[in-house]
């Protein structure tokens, strides 16, 4: 059977892409179960591209078909930031009730129209053959004013959903992925193994 190698030390990540290419006839690993210890510099300045360099840098260390994502929150007001950083925004450590209060801080003032922002997903995947493909999906909202929801992780609890009335942390798994940037981007990536 044909190996993908999904390039992600997430266990909630592995499980949520498990379930979206259930029906691509290969065998889904993560990088422990496919024995990989790698620590690859994500060095890029766009999403495409750091998943692009551990996609490509995994592939070429095993020959395999390998996935990789970068994921971020972009707030327009901040010119799209923490974008890229959205991981190491203030901090690898620092916990994400002060990074959310942070943002909250820094949008004071500003009206509901102006606090436009977006969840971006990127998938990359890189053949074997030295091909690479990659595809964008994006979950648009606001940020909130303040954190709600237990749900979800991150930045989850300011992602204010205007046609939910409420924010990404109170949605179920299932609802969330149904439209989230990751569900999206893996359902494209889904149709270019296809
Ligand atoms: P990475 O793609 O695993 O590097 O994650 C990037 C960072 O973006 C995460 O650590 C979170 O801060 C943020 N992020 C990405 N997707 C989501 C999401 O669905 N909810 C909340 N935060 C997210």
């Amino acid at each position: 059977m044909k190996k993908i190698i999904f390039a992600t030390g997430n266990e909630g990540k592995m499980r949520e892409i498990r379930e979206i290419l259930k029906d691509v006839d290969a065998q889904i690993l993560s990088l422990k179960e496919a024995g990989i210890h790698a620590d690859i510099v994500e060095d890029g300045k766009t999403f495409e591209e750091n998943a692009v360099i551990k996609a490509k840098a995994i592939c070429e260390m095993t020959g395999e078909i390998v996935l990789a994502d970068d994921s971020g929150l972009e707030v327009d007001y901040l010119n799209k930031e923490p974008g890229v950083y959205s991981a190491r925004y203030m901090g690898e450590n620092t916990s994400y009730r002060i990074k959310n209060a942070s943002l909250i801080q820094r949008l004071e003032g500003v009206p509901d129209e102006k606090r436009t922002a977006r969840f971006v997903c990127v998938i990359a995947a890189a053949f074997p053959d030295g091909t690479v493909k990659t595809v964008r999906g994006t979950m648009e909202g606001r940020i909130g004013y303040r954190e709600e929801g237990e749900n979800g992780f991150g930045y989850d609890p300011i992602f204010y959903l205007p046609e939910y009335g409420c924010s990404s942390a109170v949605l179920s798994m299932e609802e969330k992925n149904k439209i989230s940037h990751r569900g999206k981007a893996l359902r494209a990536i889904k149709e270019e193994l296809l």
